[in-house]
């Protein structure tokens, strides 16, 4: 059941710091504090390429995926939807590999990509949450994540188990490649293994993300904006809040904003920005400040440090714990979910049972 929470969402997203400490736990040696993954179907070494794919939530997972096991492991990947994907008909090299994500392991789109990534002789490695699901039969391995079930139609705790089964996976094949350095290694497994508190912190203060979503609750249109392993991050906050509030809203790449959005932005469309300290900050502040110069109204997830340099332009700063960068797309998953969460609350939609939308889509 629901316990004391109003929606299954709410309580789903609620489990998020057990969700990602349990599944950590699954593929973190807790003596050893080094990753611990279960034989893989290919040699990380050798793979010539790496083909992502999946739908909805579960492909933006895998996109964050791609930013890590490319920037780590320095493996070519491609990443495309399992509906694109199916029909583009990519060159796919003898001995590569493909990564399938999926919540319910029947997603149909996913399960006919991976038939076919099979049938051309790639290695199947997918990261399903259902042990005994179509997907995770026909996969040569399968990566569990240990989300528990997932009722709210939009997805929440599986997305950040997703994520942080693909940060342990991209670990695991750098240090097998030998792209990684053990002391990056341990900073790396130590920022993941802070996540639970962090993302515990996050939702005891509920009264931040409240106070915005009555601003976003008014919006016809919202904008997310993100850069590098955050911009999938700015499109899973787009599509939850499409999802469950009705309300429309894009994920765009911060630096792309120029290139079109910006003539969207006035006083009425807020732009969330997804903006933590980092090598990256300093251009996406940069073009939050071209749309605030276009009265646009700026709301920045950032941290102690990347706040200061927000807070002259920006509408509001919120605060969220330091992390390393590299972990930074598991954290702020969870403020634009529950934004997502109490803007569909404010305007009243049915949030576990959105329209149009079904928990598993079984057909193409
Ligand atoms: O079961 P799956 O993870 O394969 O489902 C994929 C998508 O249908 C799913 O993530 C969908 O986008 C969610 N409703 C998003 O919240």
């Amino acid at each position: 059941g629901k316990g004391n929470y109003r929606h299954f969402m709410e309580k789903e997203l609620h489990e998020h710091p057990v969700v990602i400490g349990e599944t950590l736990r699954q593929y973190i040696d807790s003596t050893t504090r080094r990753v611990a993954l279960p034989p893989l179907p290919f040699d990380p070494l050798v793979v010539p390429k790496l083909t992502i794919t999946a739908c909805g939530s579960a492909f933006l997972a895998g996109l964050v995926g791609r930013y890590w096991i490319e920037s780590l492991a320095r493996i070519p990947v491609d990443a495309d939807t399992a509906s694109e994907l199916r029909y583009r008909d990519p060159p796919l090299p003898e001995g590569g590999a493909a990564l399938l994500v999926s919540q319910s392991g029947e997603t149909a789109d996913t399960m006919a990509a991976l038939r076919l990534l099979k049938g051309a002789g790639q290695s199947i490695l997918s990261v399903v949450n259902v042990d005994e699901s179509s997907m995770a039969r026909e996969s040569d391995t399968t990566l569990l994540t240990v989300a528990g079930p997932e009722i709210g139609v939009a997805s929440t705790k599986a997305f950040t188990a997703q994520l942080s089964v693909l940060a342990c996976l991209a670990i695991g094949m750098a240090r097998a490649r030998g792209t990684i350095d053990a002391a990056r290694e341990a900073a790396l497994i130590a920022a993941l293994l802070e996540l639970p508190s962090d993302a515990a912190a996050l939702l005891d203060d509920n009264a931040t993300i409240q106070a915005l979503a009555v601003e976003v609750a008014e919006a016809r249109d919202v904008l997310f904006l993100g850069r590098g392993n955050l911009y999938p991050i700015a499109m899973e906050g787009a599509l939850k809040l499409k999802e469950i509030s009705y309300i429309h809203a894009e994920g765009y790449a911060a630096g792309e904003m120029k290139h079109g959005p910006i003539a969207l932005i006035d006083p009425a469309v807020p732009v969330i920005a997804l903006c933590p300290s980092g090598p990256l900050l300093e251009k996406t502040a940069s073009n939050l400040q071209e749309a605030a110069a276009r009265g646009g109204r700026i709301m920045a997830f950032t941290d102690a440090e990347g706040a200061p340099a927000l807070r002259r332009f920006a509408q509001h700063v919120i605060v969220l714990p330091t992390v390393d960068p590299f972990v930074a797309p598991i954290l702020h998953a969870i403020p634009v979910q529950l934004l997502a969460y109490h803007v569909a609350v404010l305007r009243g939609t049915d949030v576990d049972q959105p329209r149009n939308l079904a928990k598993s889509v079984t057909v193409e």
